[in-house]
């Protein structure tokens, strides 16, 4: 009786293994216990340092178990263009987790398999961004228009010192908002900003120990657990997109396009026969997208060039010193100035490396089965783009490990291009609101740092570049001790 109870053991520990075990020729990576998968290996809470260790032990190309599901890793540059670049159409799908399919149904862009309809949208709303000013002048307006009133807000602050945050993702919420649907909100609104912090909560929350439960065990997901959270800020998020569309349905003039939302609506008119994509709510689902892909990380880089500035006041005095020899004069800093500011361009572009703050992108899958690197991938796996590797590879870089614009500089001062500089990653699915995100970012920062001096309050400690790990990586709260430059 003992053996028969012994070899049923046995037979279903074995299976349990064989289930945490790797394919044939799939890429190696560390031995995995069942249900935790490599957790004693991987430290979920910030895996960037094990993901290096890793690298160093089983090369560029490897895998982990995240719980029961089983993860190619890609690292440095040269492999990870090759991935999304040359492999391009293996590896640009997108994982379908559960969690994602019941907020979004497979609409919208970011988590849409990669296919017609995916590209069908994001094309779309690459065209309405580029008509709705970039390229041309009117979204440099936009984002002036909305420096002109941060500046306002910094100037009421009155010396004091504080905490820059919340009214930098106002500011940056409203240049989406006003392409969107032709609107900005005061930054003292609260009805808004409640919004702002369901779509921020969200960030967190899909990144999360309860989104993952969600993805992982289907019995779960009917019961009033914290994951339910997500989906009642996604509803509530929708409802406010959904009144927007509505009272643009309403006073749609054909013909005339007041924003996005306007020439969407258009759109569906035209289209609706010929068996695309375009209907209301992929337009509810790509505005939630816009709006929840395109604040936090913007702000947060740009609170990122802030702390920086703090810690690094020579490099704040170089910048300072560019602008105003170009601006001099100018009410304003132009986007095309950036060419004749090789210093405070490659600054830019330095803190977008430094902050790092998609570290490992948005989840990869494949989308058919692919021989790589001597490995064979097969269809439908998890790819983690390790975009941190690239940015700290020590064959890429000057500095890989300071904060240095002398990075994305020549020894004659010059600006230069670098290659291994992938902070929106590269490929198909690179972000599709890169070029917005640039301008944004030296627009505010030339504005801001031609008016004021940033300075480290607190003189008991430094600043603390130290990231808190997410999806997307911020800075620990700080505040801003500002002199103005004008009246010193
Ligand atoms: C500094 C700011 C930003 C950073 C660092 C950033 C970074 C990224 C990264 C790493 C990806 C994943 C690319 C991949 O899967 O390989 C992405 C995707 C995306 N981003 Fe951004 N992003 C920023 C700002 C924005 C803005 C302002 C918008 C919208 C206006 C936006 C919209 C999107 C969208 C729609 C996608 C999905 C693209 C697709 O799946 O085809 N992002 N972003
Ligand atoms: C720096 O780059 C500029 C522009 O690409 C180039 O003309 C110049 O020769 C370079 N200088 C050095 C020292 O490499």
């Amino acid at each position: 009786m003992i053996h028969f109870w012994l070899s049923i053991t046995a037979a279903m520990v074995a299976l349990l293994f064989w289930k945490w075990s790797r394919p044939g020729n799939f890429p190696p990576g560390p031995w995995a216990l069942p249900i935790i998968g490599n957790f004693l290996q991987v430290d979920y809470r910030n895996p960037l340092p094990d993901l290096e260790k890793l690298a160093k032990k089983y090369g560029n190309i490897y895998s982990i178990f995240l719980g029961n599901k089983l993860i190619v890793v890609l690292n440095g540059f040269q492999c990870v263009k090759e991935a999304l670049v040359t492999h391009a159409n293996e590896f640009s799908d997108r994982p379908e987790d559960p969690v994602f399919l019941k907020m979004n149904n497979n609409k919208g862009i970011i988590i849409r398999p990669y296919g017609q309809h995916w590209k069908e949208q994001r094309r779309f709303a690459l065209t309405l961004l580029r008509n709705f000013g970039l390229g041309k002048k009117s979204m440099e307006n936009r984002i002036l228009e909305e420096v002109n009133y941060l500046v306002k807000y910094f100037e009421d602050q009155n010396g004091c010192h504080f905490d820059p945050a919340p009214v930098i993702t106002s500011a940056v919420s409203n240049i989406i908002c006003s392409t969107l649907f032709a609107q900005r909100f005061d930054y003292h609104d609260n009805t808004f900003n409640k919004k702002l912090e369901l779509i921020s909560e969200n960030g967190e929350l899909l990144g999360g120990f309860w989104a993952e439960l969600y993805n992982t065990v289907p019995i779960l997901r009917g019961l009033p657990l914290p994951f339910q959270k997500i989906f009642r800020n996604n509803r509530d998020i929708r409802a406010f997109m959904k009144d927007i569309i509505d009272d643009h349905r309403k006073s749609l003039t054909p013909g005339e396009h007041r924003d996005f939302v306007d020439c969407y609506l258009e759109e569906i008119d035209k289209r609706k026969n010929d068996g695309s994509s375009f209907d209301e709510e992929n337009l509810l689902t790509v505005m939630t997208e816009l709006l929840g892909a395109g604040t936090d990380t913007t702000a947060t880089t740009f609170r990122w060039a802030l702390l920086l500035m703090m810690a690094y006041p020579i490099v704040q005095e170089k910048c300072y010193k560019e602008i105003k020899s170009i601006v001099n004069g100018k009410k304003f800093v132009s986007y095309e100035d950036r060419l004749m500011m090789p210093y405070t361009h490659a600054a830019v572009h330095e803190i977008l490396r430094f902050a790092n703050i998609t570290p490992l992108s948005v989840p990869h899958a494949t989308a058919k089965e692919v021989s790589f690197g001597g490995y064979t991938i097969p269809q439908n796996t998890r790819v983690m783009v390790n975009l941190n590797s690239v940015h700290r590879e020590e064959t890429q870089w000057k500095f890989p490990h300071e904060f240095n614009p002398a990075n994305f500089l020549n020894d004659s001062g010059e600006f230069v291009k670098q290659d291994a500089f992938v902070p929106f990653s590269i490929g198909p699915r690179i972000c599709l609101g890169e070029n917005l995100a640039r301008m944004e970012i030296f627009l505010f920062f030339t504005s801001l740092l031609k008016k004021y001096e940033f300075f480290w309050p607190e003189k008991s400690t430094a600043p603390n570049l130290t990231p808190i790990f997410s999806i997307a990586m911020s800075p620990y709260p700080f505040s801003v001790g500002l002199k103005s430059r004008i009246n010193c």
